[in-house]
């Protein structure tokens, strides 16, 4: 397991295969995208329409430990003490059938998973989840991964997972249009992406910690299927990761916080417009935005971005963080306020997995 190697992007996917340890635990952090991801070219691969850029937080890890059984069998799946029902445990159980596929292997698991993130609140545990589950599934089972190709993996699970594989800032190639699912595969993984002297801490208002009422998968799928602002928007959001790359090399917090605004704004139009509309955006997410407007307003660098949820992460320096931490909670008193930073890289734990 080399999850700090990014040496391989064009490589063959690594099928080569360790020992199988049969148990190893491993953390992963949320990220927040400030150049979206929205929109799949394939549902089954999860290979995206567009790249998308984020940070990845120091706050709300996961902590996912796999065990494998003696055997073949059902799984046993855990999601925060409890044992995962429906949709979660489908999703886990696919995902370690790839794994067993990968790696030859027909052993059941048993995995643990304890988020520290409001579990389907708009703020990314499916990226923390599976980017842990990835890390640490590939070694239980012996898969002998780089961190290019555990995004690959990771991106399986939930898309957005594939950029918490690595510290700081990461890109999410879409990839070419593939003429297999192999080469579609190959081409859409996530890197580590250069930045300049750049401080930055993301203030985020829980407005709503509630379970969301339309999944992002289904409400990306209406989107892109029904919204006819949707072809545009990625147009615009390929503009936007060119800008977005040259203004974290240049460590331009203000243009870094403008090109995320207007991706998220354009992002939420594109499922404004789709038919049903989404609406993810309350009350209390328009109040935060109007305090952001006014902090910039009085010369304060905040931008805002919003996911497939009501709560608001608002860029600044962390110098401003205080202040602006205040004005959101003038703005939004029942929302919890938590402040982020660049976080680490999803990584194996110590004396488990070894
Ligand atoms: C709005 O990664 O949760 O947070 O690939 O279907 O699991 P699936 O979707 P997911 O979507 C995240 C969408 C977003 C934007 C982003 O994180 O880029």
């Amino acid at each position: 397991m080399r999850v700090d190697d990014q040496s391989s992007a064009h490589r063959a996917p690594d099928r080569s295969s360790a020992p199988a340890t049969g148990h190893a635990t491993a953390v992963a952090h949320p990220n927040i995208a400030l150049v979206k991801y929205w929109g799949k070219r394939d549902e089954r691969l999860v290979v995206p329409r567009t790249d998308s850029l984020s940070m990845t937080l120091d706050v709300f890890p996961t902590t996912t430990r796999v065990h494998l059984a003696a055997a073949a069998g059902p799984d046993t799946v855990m999601l925060d003490g409890a044992p995962a029902a429906g949709q979660a445990r489908r999703r886990v159980v696919a995902f370690l059938e790839l794994v067993r596929e990968r790696a030859g292997s027909a052993r059941a698991a048993v995995v643990t998973s304890e988020n520290t993130v409001p579990t389907g609140a708009g703020l990314a545990s499916s990226a923390s989840g599976f980017a842990a589950l990835a890390v640490a599934a590939a070694t239980a089972y012996g898969l002998d991964l780089d961190a290019t190709a555990l995004s690959r993996l990771a991106r399986r699970g939930s898309g957005s997972a594939s950029r918490s594989l690595f510290a700081g800032f990461a890109q999410w190639h879409a990839g070419p249009r593939a003429a297999s699912d192999a080469e579609a595969d190959l081409g859409s993984y996530a890197e580590q992406v250069p930045v300049g002297a750049l401080d930055p801490a993301l203030v985020i208002a829980v407005v709503n910690a509630g379970p969301k009422a339309v999944s992002s998968r289904a409400a990306m799928r209406r989107t892109v299927e029904t919204s006819p602002l949707y072809e545009p928007w990625t147009r615009s959001s390929a503009d936007d990761l060119v800008d977005m790359r040259a203004a974290l090399v240049r460590g331009d917090l203000e243009a870094v916080g403008e090109i995320a605004e207007r991706n998220a704004l354009g992002m939420h139009a594109t499922m404004l417009a789709a038919r049903p509309a989404v609406r993810y955006l309350a009350p209390a997410t328009l109040s935060v935005l109007d305090a952001v407007l006014h902090l910039r307003q009085g010369g304060v660098a905040a931008y805002a971005t919003m996911d497939a949820g009501p709560n608001v992460k608002v860029l600044c320096r962390r110098a401003d963080a205080e202040r602006v931490a205040d004005a959101v909670r003038n703005a939004a008193p029942d929302a919890a306020v938590h402040t982020a930073g660049p976080g680490p890289a999803a990584r194996l734990l110590d004396g488990d997995g070894r």
